[in-house]
């Protein structure tokens, strides 16, 4: 015998036309119209028919217009200080005549602070529109005909695309709201996919909030990212919600705490909650530089004073120390009477805390200037765009806590150098 190549050639040729026909035909025959436009895995699932619509559910309350009270001053610096601030200035309009320090600012937009809506969009469509108040009624109700309308299709799919929400912080600020009017579908649909927005990081906490809410995620999470046309055969939006109300922070604080096995005893009274938190930050373990307390040492002195003497637990919480899992921080911060940091992330940890905690902000700040650390335009009453330093003492006024502030201005590090006396001064008033 010997080799022929030729007729080896003829004999795959053959065989390759027969495979693609049959393949072909299996084709025409079982797959009338929708081909699948993508190669996902998921998309494979969808049952070749045509989709069944069904009425959007729409559920929705309104929440009481609510108020929040200017912070407590332990001396004049620190409330003139405030007083001139741009915040200050714009806010201040929205108090009734004379009421703003005995009332605070008075929140009454119905829809930018006390209307609660979800809905259920059955073959919803989702095109990375933002998560929050704004969300537009043709958004919120855009469903999707075709496959070809989308990248990837699930059976069930929840939003809670707020910006950032895959870091502790903006999870905690931007998606516990919609999660405490919502949490309840996580359960309702154990089987549903939960959106959020794809980031550089997925912080370990948040990643242990989730798993505890039942949430895995490697089987539910899906790291959405804005060129994704996500479709879900049920979609749920919970996104046109206040991103601030106390209700909506108060029920998420109760979620986060009922999690952790907190509820199953007694709330514990102010005084027999203990611990006392310093919230150090650190040249470690800040993102940002600046900020650092020059004279942390004779600082931290006047706080163990103060511990000693009224049997407190002196606690210094430096979170990237901290390995432990979520459930443990929530305990240390549930027991807390007393936290004080200077302003930073880690401070949002408040949220763990209960009714009535004190929380102690020291403000750095650059005398003259709207830049950071100062991050409210102290002079241009229109320029709101910086004001997210006051977003601690918003936090803390939502979740009903007793809040100071304590500004202090920078050095050219923007380190600051606390004044002992005026620290003293204030923890005598708490
Ligand atoms: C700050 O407040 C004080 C006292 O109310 C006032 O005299 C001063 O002009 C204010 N400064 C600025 C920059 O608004
Ligand atoms: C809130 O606004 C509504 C109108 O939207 C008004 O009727 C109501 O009196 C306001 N509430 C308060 C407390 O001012
Ligand atoms: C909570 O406190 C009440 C009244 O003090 C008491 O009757 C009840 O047994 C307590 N519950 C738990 C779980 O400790
Ligand atoms: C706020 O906290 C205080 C305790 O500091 C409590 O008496 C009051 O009932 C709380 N109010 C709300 C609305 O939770």
């Amino acid at each position: 015998m010997y080799f022929r190549p030729l007729r080896l050639f003829k004999f795959i040729i053959t065989f390759i036309s027969i495979i693609i026909l049959i393949y072909e035909l299996r084709r025409l025959l079982h797959s009338p119209s929708l081909t699948p436009s993508s190669e996902d895995q998921h998309t494979q699932q969808i049952p070749q028919q045509p989709i069944p619509t069904a009425d959007i559910q729409h559920v929705s309350h309104t929440l009481p217009p609510f108020y929040i009270s200017l912070p407590h001053f332990s001396d004049d610096e620190a409330k003139i200080w405030f007083y001139n601030s741009s915040y200050y200035k714009f806010h201040s309009k929205l108090c009734a005549d004379g009421t703003c320090e005995s009332r605070g600012v008075l929140f009454n937009n119905t829809k930018e602070h006390l209307s609660v809506n979800t809905f259920l969009v059955p073959n919803g469509l989702y095109l990375n529109d933002e998560c929050g108040y704004n969300y537009g009624d043709a958004a919120l109700k855009r469903t999707f005909h075709s496959t070809d309308e989308t990248t990837v299709i699930y059976d069930k799919a929840i939003i809670f695309t707020v910006p950032d929400g895959w870091s502790f912080q903006h999870f905690l600020d931007g998606v516990g709201p919609k999660l405490a009017h919502s949490h309840s579908y996580l359960q309702q649909y154990p089987d549903a996919k939960v959106l959020i927005l794809k980031g550089a990081r997925f912080d370990r906490s948040v990643q242990e909030i989730w798993s505890m809410l039942g949430v895995e995620n490697e089987q539910r999470i899906v790291h959405y990212s804005s060129n994704m046309k996500v479709g879900a055969r049920l979609l749920i939006n919970p996104c046109r919600t206040p991103g601030i109300h106390p209700r909506l922070w108060q029920d998420a604080r109760l979620m986060y705490w009922s999690i952790s096995g907190l509820l199953k005893t007694n709330s514990s009274a102010p005084s027999e909650r203990k611990n006392f938190i310093y919230i150090q930050r650190t040249s470690t373990n800040a993102m940002n530089s600046g900020r650092l307390i020059v004279n942390e040492q004779a600082f931290v002195e006047v706080l163990r004073a103060y511990c000693a003497k009224h049997s407190l637990n002196y606690v210094q919480y430096d979170h990237s120390k901290d390995t432990g899992h979520i459930r443990s921080r929530i305990e240390l911060f549930y027991n807390a009477r007393v936290i004080i940091g200077v302003h930073s992330g880690a401070l949002s940890n408040m949220n763990f805390a209960q009714s009535g905690t004190t929380v102690i902000e020291v403000m750095p700040y650059r005398s003259g200037s709207s830049s950071l650390p100062m991050t409210c335009s102290m002079f241009r009453v229109e320029d709101m765009k910086a004001c997210a330093g006051y977003i601690l003492y918003t936090q803390a006024q939502l979740l009903n806590q007793s809040y100071w502030m304590l500004p202090f201005v920078v050095n050219g590090e923007s380190n600051l150098n606390v004044d002992l006396n005026r620290v003293q001064k204030l923890l005598d008033q708490i």
